[in-house]
């Protein structure tokens, strides 16, 4: 008979907590989707910064790739908010806020010199 101290057998026990309860797990998939989400969030925001801080030190030839990089650090955050979007943990952790629509970023650094995703667009106004 093995001794309390003994551990269980791995066969004998659920593949995964999700397995073992239905009830999806935080520490499965949704967390770091989640936790990548918002952080892309952010990075699309310090992308555009950084155009705007590489113009006003007298090196546009990085803005280009900047703004580029923050079109990417979009679709990334598109990607993430797909995969969490419906998820029930969604009641305990909020949703981040939405980018504007990509076209936005260069648009609002040509029309204004200034970073498009600073603030939280409505869904309803995202494209
Ligand atoms: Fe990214």
């Amino acid at each position: 008979m093995p001794s309390s101290s003994s551990p269980t057998p791995a066969s004998s026990r659920p593949a995964t907590p999700t397995a073992a309860t239905g009830v999806p797990c935080p520490k499965g998939w949704f967390l770091p989707r989640y936790g990548a989400g918002r952080l892309e969030r952010r990075n699309i925001v310090e992308c555009e910064d950084s155009a705007v801080y590489a113009r006003a030190s007298g090196h546009p030839e990085l803005v280009d790739c900047l703004l580029t990089m923050a079109e990417v650090e979009w679709e990334h955050e598109q990607y993430f908010r797909s995969k969490v979007t419906g998820h029930p943990l969604l009641r305990l952790f909020p949703l981040w806020p939405a980018p504007p629509p990509r076209e936005r970023i260069r648009g609002s650094f040509a029309e204004a010199g200034r970073a498009a995703s600073r603030e939280p667009v409505a869904e309803a106004v995202r494209g």
